[in-house]
């Protein structure tokens, strides 16, 4: 079977153990052949990465916590060095104070509603910002998001926030880059049980509730958010850009829930 994505090179931003979804992403893009980059947010998660970054065979695993310039522009520097080129990159990170998740939303603080957008969306733009000049050939860059940015779902509050910004920072990153042949996507996944998942509150409702209503009965794969990376992310892909992808068992079609 020939593999979608042999002779390119991948970097996942968010591996933090093997729950997460960028860990399912870097499982397809290395059965589609791609070489594969990871990065880690801080000394803590050094180690659990560099293990899993092995299990996956990953070339490189690299410190890269997206609040600070100066590990984005090592990253970046350090590729140059090494000659690496980009294809792909996929941002799979967020962040939000675990009390902004779980009181109501009008209560969310300004330092909390700061730390939440430049962790989940402010970071996509440093970011794409940061890997153009590793693209010369042009590429793909995904992130991820959730049906909490278009409408109302209970505790996700001000991750909601951040995450329609996140999708109107894609839309504006497609239209700069797109003269560079440079895509950029995002796939909103339905609910995953992950660890940033667990942090808002009474997340197992969530869980049932979609298991309940989605069309397809059941909750979204973390292996399917990753083969439509895989699609998005080679040339399969080519003629999609400025798109959220919804990866969600077909949740966000429901109008009324039945009983
Ligand atoms: N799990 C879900 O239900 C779900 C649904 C839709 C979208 N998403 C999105 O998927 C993405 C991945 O989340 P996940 O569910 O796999 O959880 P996860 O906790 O496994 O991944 C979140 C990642 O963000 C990283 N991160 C946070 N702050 C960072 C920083 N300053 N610098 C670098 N990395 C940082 C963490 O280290 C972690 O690797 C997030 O954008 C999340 O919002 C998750």
């Amino acid at each position: 079977m020939p593999q979608l994505l042999e002779g390119k090179t991948v970097l996942v931003l968010g591996v933090a153990n093997r729950w997460s979804i960028a860990y399912a992403i870097g499982q397809a893009v290395r059965r589609e052949g791609a070489r594969l980059l990871l990065t880690y947010q801080g000394e803590r998660q050094q180690k659990t990465v560099e293990d899993l970054g092995a299990e996956l065979g990953a070339e490189k695993v690299i410190a890269c916590d997206v609040t600070k310039d100066e590990e984005l522009a090592a990253l970046v520097e350090g590729f140059k060095a090494d000659g690496v080129t980009l294809n792909a990159v996929v941002h799979s990170i967020a962040f939000a104070n675990r009390e902004d998740l779980s009181r109501p939303f009008v209560e969310t603080s300004r330092d909390g509603f700061q730390v939440a957008q430049d962790v989940s969306a402010y970071s996509l733009v440093a970011v794409a910002r940061a890997v153009v000049p590793l693209m010369p050939e042009g590429g793909a860059i995904l992130t991820l998001s959730y049906l909490g940015a278009v409408r109302v779902v209970p505790n996700y509050n001000v991750m909601g926030v951040a995450k329609a910004a996140l999708e109107a920072c894609v839309r504006y990153l497609a239209s700069d880059l797109g003269a560079s042949k440079i895509r950029v996507n995002a796939i909103s996944a339905g609910p995953i049980k992950t660890a940033s998942a667990r942090g808002i509150k009474d997340f197992s409702k969530v869980l049932d509730g979609v298991a309940a209503h989605a069309p397809l009965r059941r909750n979204t794969d973390p292996a399917e958010v990753a083969d439509t990376a895989v699609f998005l992310a080679s040339d399969l892909g080519r003629g999609v850009t400025g798109n959220v992808i919804y990866v969600d068992a077909g949740f966000q079609v429901m109008g009324l829930l039945s009983s």
